[in-house]
């Protein structure tokens, strides 16, 4: 397995691009489930994440060709000749269950693998199967594998989701599309990706008005076409190399950037005393003198602060000046990254889901571990202003979630390079 190391740097400087967003992605590429036209994604992040959507797509029949390195993506699901989503797949990728939604839609039946757990929380899919079964489906679960049916199609209705989830909203707003009459999804997520699948389908001739407000509204139609869509930016990259200069000092200008993916993680990182500026061509981020200043973070639901950010904005922390909280409210299981940081030297008291921060001047570089996406890349930027060497092991995660992560941070004067494992 590979292991990064970071040295504890000075102030970084340049230009970082950023990548087309995962998370987007990884609901754009079922939506090809819809239409038996070819959808066309550009801007499409170079990830593992990606290749996991690809193989489970390509077990269903769809075609999928990568072009230009993997930045344009064309799916074709004429020929789709399968219905049931493997355990195999699925197991590695909870984004799997976005493929329930459309292949019911389209075909009337469907058969998915449950996600099970993961590192960061239970994490239930009730809320998928909960508005596809408002929308008329008829779900039993045998053997981990919800089996859905809709034999006379989907049907229109009105949903209130109780908690606020992308994902369900993905899901249903995808299904949606090609049900018989109206849908009205209320408490919906607002997240800048529900919005730019949103502008997808709509490409592909669905009818739905009010994406990036919390109520929704889907017209049915009978048949959706091809189109070519370009992803939109990915705000969890953005913000990640944003904190880069923010933690070490500097000025990074972060290509591709739009303060309006961004939300409350701005309005923080100004109340910390980092300064960023848009330009044409993105957002420029410095930190030009002394520490940066405690903030309190709570995470919610977009555009609240994005819990994705969290674990990154917590190593910022760590070398603040005073003391910071930082609640956790998406996720119960999500400071695993705690215990690591502290091995570096951070003084971090963890209650439940909240934690307590104090900075201290400097951390200190030690062998770490990193337990899921976000966690890995926190380690790095605490790597970044620590002295001395940092060895973040175990990152496959980080390649599910950042393209290239020691050529963006090394381009920009970090000192960081990747260690191939046995
Ligand atoms: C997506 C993102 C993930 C991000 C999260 C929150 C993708 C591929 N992943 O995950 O990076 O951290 O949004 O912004 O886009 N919940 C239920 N029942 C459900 C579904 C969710 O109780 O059926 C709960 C979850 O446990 C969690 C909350 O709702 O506490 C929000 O989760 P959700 O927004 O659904 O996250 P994902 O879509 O899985």
């Amino acid at each position: 397995m590979d292991s990064i190391i970071v040295k504890g740097n000075g102030p970084l400087n340049g230009q970082i691009p950023i990548a087309g967003a995962k998370n987007a992605c990884l609901t754009l590429m079922p939506a090809t489930l819809l239409s038996d036209e070819p959808l066309t994604l550009t801007n499409a992040p170079r990830l593992s994440d990606i290749k996991t959507m690809s193989a489970l797509l390509q077990s269903l029949g769809c075609e999928v060709s990568q072009l230009q390195g993997g930045q344009v993506l064309v799916m074709s699901s004429h020929d789709l000749n399968n219905h049931v989503a493997d355990y195999d797949i699925v197991r590695k990728m909870r984004a799997s269950i976005l493929v329930l939604g459309p292949m019911l839609a389209r075909d009337g039946h469907a058969v998915v693998s449950l996600p099970g757990g993961c590192a960061i929380g239970a994490r239930p899919v009730d809320l998928h199967l909960k508005v596809l079964e408002a929308m008329g489906a008829e779900l039993e679960l045998k053997e981990g594998y919800v089996h859905a049916k809709a034999p006379g199609g989907l049907k229109g209705g009105t949903f209130e989701f109780p908690v606020v989830s992308v994902g369900a909203t993905e899901n249903a707003l995808m299904a949606a599309t090609l049900a018989k009459g109206a849908t009205v999804l209320k408490n919906a997520a607002r997240e800048p990706e529900i919005v730019d699948l949103a502008v997808c389908l709509r490409r592909m001739g669905a009818q739905i008005e009010g994406d990036g407000t919390d109520t929704i509204t889907i017209q049915g139609v009978d048949r959706l076409g091809g189109a070519t869509h370009p992803v939109v930016t990915d705000r969890i990259e953005l913000g990640t190399y944003m904190l880069a200069p923010a933690i070490c000092g500097g000025e990074v200008e972060c290509l591709g950037g739009r303060i309006d993916l961004l939300g409350a993680f701005c309005e923080k990182l100004d109340a910390a005393g980092i300064e960023v500026a848009e330009t044409d061509k993105g957002l420029k981020v410095a930190r030009r003198n002394g520490r940066v200043s405690a903030v309190d973070v709570t995470t919610e639901p977009f555009p609240g602060f994005p819990t994705d950010l969290q674990a990154q904005m917590m190593a910022l922390m760590c070398t603040a000046q005073g003391t910071s909280v930082l609640e956790e409210k998406i996720f119960e299981n999500r400071f695993m990254h705690a215990p690591e940081l502290m091995r570096m030297g951070a003084e971090i008291d963890v209650q439940g889901g909240t934690a307590t921060v104090t900075g201290v001047e400097r951390l200190k570089g030690a062998p770490v571990m990193a337990t899921d996406l976000r966690a890995s890349v926190s380690l790095i930027l605490a790597g970044l202003a620590a002295e001395g060497e940092t060895i973040v092991n175990r990152v496959y995660h980080l390649d599910r979630g950042y393209e290239r992560v020691e050529e963006k941070l090394g381009n920009v004067g970090a000192h960081i390079e990747r260690v191939s494992g046995q």
